[in-house]
């Protein structure tokens, strides 16, 4: 489908919305190479959004489930507290723009040891982390390692 095609089946769904998600698609359309052989060019004066690219991406499990569920939550342990502080830290040590962001997720699959937070591209769990930890973490962000005694281990990853 040429994109002047697409642009007029896309357009007409989202109305005054149309040409943000047109911007977008020229984005990423000009980062694939098999989909930009797919598509015509994108027409002028639509360039590829920059697109901020972190070193680190920090996915904290902001999961809450109802009372008197025996899996607990990293909600109930305070993980939106945590998420919060390093967003907050991560911003005031200068590291947001480059070096890391800080989103929230849904459960990670490691509730037993939450409050948990993935990092990626790295792939590993921080585990059982409270807002204590949060300056060592974000102090191991700047210095680009990892703060040993919070990651979780394959033990503890078999636990779920
Ligand atoms: S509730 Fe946070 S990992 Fe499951």
């Amino acid at each position: 489908m040429a994109f002047h095609t697409m642009r007029n089946v896309v357009a007409p769904q989202f109305g005054a919305q149309g040409s943000t998600l047109l911007g977008l698609n020229c984005g990423i359309l000009s980062l694939s190479e098999t989909w930009s052989q797919s598509f015509d060019p994108p027409p002028a004066g639509c360039q590829p959004a920059p697109m901020p690219q972190r070193e680190r991406y920090l996915f904290v499990c902001t999961n809450r489930r109802g009372d008197g569920d025996e899996r607990g939550s990293c909600a109930e342990r305070g993980s939106e507290a945590v998420h919060q502080a390093l967003k907050e830290q991560v911003k005031a040590c200068g590291l947001a723009k480059i070096k890391a962001r800080v989103c929230t997720a849904s459960c990670l699959d490691q509730c037993s040891t939450g409050v948990t937070i993935l990092v990626e591209p790295d792939h590993f769990f921080y585990g059982r982390v409270t807002l204590a930890d949060v300056p060592e973490i974000v102090e191991g962000l700047a210095r680009g390692t990892r703060v040993e005694r919070l990651v979780l281990t394959p033990k503890d990853l078999g636990k779920g």
